[in-house]
């Protein structure tokens, strides 16, 4: 084991376009397993999370809700940042592409790349999937649908910077043929490799003008950078790359893993290692593509109305059993049907009979034979070689296991420890041994090996189950300590005898399916219902406000006053004649009450001014002059510094 190696790793970064669902959930637990599982070898770890908040898809969204961008994905990622404090997220770094150091990088990267020659301006045209935030080509599309969701494209024509995607065709198709390990599972790089590269790469549109939530293009305002630049580029902007610290960069790039759901791949392993590669840095060493926790056979969507929170389920059963059920369930790499049967099933047999059971039987017979006090291993009997060479392999097992990301079959070979030391249990049948009194040295062993079973056992659940460790721990009395290490695994009999068991009730209690299965159904659905609710709240507020596009449309100006005379037919009106810029116009207003005329001559005010003309009183008035009003006291509106006419007021 390399000690103090570093270990970098990351999560997409998650769109806070809706809340989060058991799909997303199911990333981060395994990236986070990960992170915990180096960890606990005494690797130095870097895990890193956030959440990718510009571009169209986020400003439509926002927008349907009659609030800004900002003050929309606040709302969402501060739920998001809840759910992982609710789930024992042990991230290091937890990134928003809306944090300044992360913009100012971003820019910093898109200027090197420009500098380098590898960005040029051109006029983009082709398709669009905004939830996807993706262009393609009319031959990539899919039946006229986006070949990523299904859903329909828009047809998209605009000025744009475009990046060099072309240039580094060959030496991308290079990366991907030669290190076999650079993308898994390996049908993965087929698909790159035989879909993408083969057919040749097109240059990649990096910047759009046709709306403004994003990074502006350091040397052209007008455009802001395309999401999926300015999103990959967190995982090195969130190590401090470019910025007046990079010494995380230095220490922890190139990235070990990026995790990454299936249909981002492309992102992931052609556009992102150009960008790397333009950039002159180093390539991440591994991505993994996992698959879809699907519902039924759907992508769990809240328009398909399938959503499942992982909250109500962490309310519930706890954090473990949904990590447990994750992690242990689907094959990771592949699509997986999450149902709720099959949860409450892996909790009953997996959790509740085979784990549970181990443990309370075990902490009861220590109690009950030994006064609670774990015994000495004092006379080695048969069944006992067997129980101590799986536990010691075990450790072994995993690893490989884990190295290839196979959570499953790592879960699935610490749960045949479990198991065979419940058949230890039967075979050495512990009750019969505490009747005759000659069988006590055997006995005292017997326990000794089942305790010690268990806290290899709980070492090896600790990344995936904290909370399940912690608990074992303090059934058997144990402390954070030698007791606990990686190390302590590689030895049988590194439980000290003499600790005090504390017995408890169940870790995990046997549920009725049915019946867990409504109560799982209630608490999802009030949870749908409340976030339903906030919709409506925000909704109605809405109906308050504008929005900065109708201000917008309001062109106030600043006008200097050239003539005021009294209206020939109205006592309270006054016909003024206004200079704004280069143009004059006539506008009527009621202030005759309160201002005289010739005292207004030379005044500057603020006129809207693409008001829709109308007559009043027979006499023409081009827009409306602003004025403060309260009760009978009425004030003309002006600028603080004296402003040339024509000025636009913002
Ligand atoms: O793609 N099962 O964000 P995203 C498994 N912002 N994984 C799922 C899932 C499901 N049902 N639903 C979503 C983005 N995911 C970009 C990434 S990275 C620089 C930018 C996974 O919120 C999905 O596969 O749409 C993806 O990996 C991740 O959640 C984020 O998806
Ligand atoms: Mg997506």
């Amino acid at each position: 084991m390399a000690k103090k190696d570093t270990f970098y790793i990351t999560t997409p970064l998650y769109y806070p376009s809706a809340n989060l669902t058991i799909g997303h959930t199911y990333t981060t637990v395994a990236v986070d397993a990960l992170a915990r599982y180096k960890r606990l070898q005494e690797y130095d770890v870097k895990f890193l999370t956030g959440t990718d908040e510009h571009g169209q898809k986020i400003e439509e969204v926002a927008k349907e809700r009659g609030i800004k961008p900002k003050e929309y994905v606040d709302g969402i990622v501060s739920d998001i940042k809840k759910l992982w404090e609710d789930l024992d997220i042990t991230y290091d770094i937890f990134i928003r592409t809306t944090d300044d150091y992360h913009k100012e990088t971003v820019k910093k990267i898109f200027q090197k790349l420009y500098d380098a020659g590898d960005i040029y301006k051109g006029v983009y045209e082709g398709y669009y999937c905004t939830p996807c935030e993706a262009f393609f080509t009319e031959s990539q599309l899919n039946e006229g649908k986006c070949p990523d969701c299904g859903r329909d494209v828009k047809m998209e024509k605009e000025e744009t910077y475009f990046f060099k995607l072309s240039k580094y065709q060959d030496r991308i198709l290079k990366l991907l043929e030669d290190n076999p390990d650079f993308l898994q599972p390996e049908y993965r790089r087929n698909e790159m490799i035989n879909n993408f590269l083969k057919p040749g790469l097109d240059d990649l549109s990096v910047t759009r003008s046709s709306f403004d939530w994003g990074i502006k293009v350091p040397f052209d305002e007008e455009h802001v950078i395309y999401v999926w630049t300015d999103a990959l580029s967190n995982y090195i902007s969130g190590l401090g790359y470019l910025s007046d610290d990079d010494s995380d960069y230095k220490k922890y790039w190139p990235a070990d893993i990026h995790f990454v759901g299936k249909e981002i791949v492309r992102f992931h392993t052609i556009i992102w290692p150009a960008i790397l590669m333009a950039l002159g840095e180093e390539l991440p060493k591994h991505v993994f593509a996992h698959g879809w926790i699907l519902f039924g056979d759907d992508k769990m969507s809240k328009s398909k109305g399938n959503v499942i929170y992982p909250e109500p389920i962490i309310d519930l059963y706890g954090v473990d059993a949904l990590k447990y059920f994750l992690l242990r369930e689907f094959t990771f790499g592949q699509d997986g049907s999450f149902t709720k049967e099959k949860f409450m099933n892996r909790l009953n047999s997996d959790l509740a009979n085979d784990l549970g059971n181990l443990v309370s039987r075990t902490v009861a017979m220590i109690d009950k034979y030994n006064g609670g006090i774990i015994p000495e291993a004092k006379e080695e009997g048969e069944f006992d070689e067997q129980l101590k060479e799986l536990a010691i392999s075990t450790p072994n097992i995993i690893d490989g296991h884990m190295d290839k990301l196979k959570y499953s079959n790592a879960l699935e070979d610490i749960w045949k420890l479990i198991s065979r030391t419940n058949k230890y249990i039967d075979e050495t049948t512990p009750w019969i041994l505490a009747k005759d009194v000659d069988k006590k040295a055997r006995l005292d062993t017997v326990l000794y090996n089942l305790a010690e079973s268990i806290r290899i056992v709980s070492v090896l659940i600790r990344p995936f189950m904290e909370n399940t460790s912690n608990e074992i721990w303090k059934q058997l009395g144990i402390d954070r300590s030698e007791m606990t290490t990686w190390e302590s695994l590689s030895d049988w009999g590194g439980l000290e005898s003499g600790l005090n068991v504390r017995k408890s009730k169940p870790m995990f209690p046997r549920l009725d399916v049915k019946e867990e299965i409504k109560r799982l159904d209630e608490e999802n659905q009030k949870l749908i219902d409340a976030r339903k609710g906030v919709k409506k709240k925000e909704k109605k507020m809405e109906e308050n406000y504008i929005s900065i596009d109708d201000f917008d449309k309001v062109d106030l100006r600043v006008a200097e006053i050239l003539k005021a005379e009294k209206h020939p037919n109205a006592d309270k009106l006054l016909v003024f004649k206004l200079k704004v810029g280069e143009e004059e116009r006539q506008i009527v207003s009621g202030i005759a009450d309160v201002y005289a005329p010739e005292e207004l001559v030379g005044k500057k005010v603020v006129i809207v001014a693409n008001l829709k003309p109308i007559k009043l009183r027979g006499v023409e008035s081009q827009g409306m002059i602003l004025s403060a009003e309260k009760s009978e006291a009425i004030s003309l509106l002006t600028t603080l510094e004296d402003i040339d006419s024509g000025a636009k007021v913002l």
